[in-house]
């Protein structure tokens, strides 16, 4: 007898390995993520670090994705910004804006590495790339060229908040678990299933997920595979260093306690402009 597997139902989307952020990622983004992430509280806590910074409030993020933050932005008084370079992001975070009211923010369809043309004269107060952002560059070249740009984008006095996983831990943690991650997330009316893997090539840490969801149309698989550039603690200060930031201070999570290299998830580089 032929036994017919439950992914054999016609797929709403299939993923493309090519474009981690394509169309079926952009759609379940906020499903996945909004269960990691803290985005309203750590909007605050960033809010208070770019407190001094400016005399104007306006953000810009790099790598929006469905601008979860600018929204947190907007409903603090900040004027918002964001560019990514996945139209299916970008999308999704207009209609997210749009949704919390917000008609004032500019967003663009572009990859900042190799264009900004359309905010070179633009200045902000303050900038973000959260969430694994800066891991994107693909060599240590293009995230300094990343860093210049950006700095390059802000007032004198502005500020930037970019954040990095710990590898040092992560890769503790990972080297416990041989299987991978596994979990199921009930977000009515939907069940989310990922199975994520992730190992060490080189410098690189690449991440492997494979998601099913149900949704009441049937379900919806995703498969996709990072390559997430790892960064030392010395390279990312030397990064500041080399495009002209000042680290104002380093902390290790959103409660603002301090980096340390042995137990810090995160790295949050709090900097600003020499
Ligand atoms: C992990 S998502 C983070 C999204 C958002 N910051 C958040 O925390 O929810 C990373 C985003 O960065 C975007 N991205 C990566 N490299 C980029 C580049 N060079 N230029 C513009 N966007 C980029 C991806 O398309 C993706 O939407």
């Amino acid at each position: 007898m032929k036994r017919t597997s439950r992914f054999n139902r016609p797929f709403l989307a299939k993923a493309d390995l090519s474009d981690p952020y394509g169309e079926s990622k952009a759609l379940f983004y906020d499903l996945k993520y909004a269960h990691f992430r803290a985005y309203a509280l750590e909007t605050k806590t960033l809010n208070r670090l770019f407190g001094d910074c400016c005399h104007e409030k306006s953000i810009l993020e790099i790598g929006c994705g469905t601008g979860s933050y600018l929204c947190e932005f907007h409903k603090l008084g900040w004027l918002v910004a964001g560019i990514d370079r996945s139209e299916h992001m970008v999308h999704c975070a207009e209609q997210k804006l749009q949704r919390c009211g917000c008609t004032t923010a500019e967003l663009f369809v572009m990859d900042f590495l190799s264009d900004n043309a359309r905010i070179q004269d633009k200045k902000y107060a303050a900038s973000i790339l959260l969430y694994y952002f800066l891991q994107h560059a693909p060599d240590y070249l293009a995230a300094a060229t990343l860093l210049t740009k950006l700095r390059q984008s802000l007032l004198p006095k502005g500020s930037v908040v970019f954040e990095v996983v710990n590898e040092e831990v992560y890769a503790k943690k990972r080297a416990s678990s041989r299987i991978g991650e596994v979990y199921e997330l009930q977000c009515e009316p939907y069940t989310v299933r990922c199975f994520a893997r992730s190992y060490y090539e080189n410098n690189f840490k690449v991440v492997v997920l494979y998601f099913t969801i149900e949704t009441p149309e049937g379900p919806l698989v995703h498969i996709d595979r990072h390559r997430l550039r790892v960064f030392s603690y010395h390279q990312l200060q030397n990064l500041c260093r080399e495009a002209g930031l000042q680290v104002v201070d380093v902390y290790g999570a959103y409660d603002l306690s301090p980096f340390d290299i042995q137990t810090s998830d995160l790295a949050i580089f709090h900097c600003r402009v020499k």
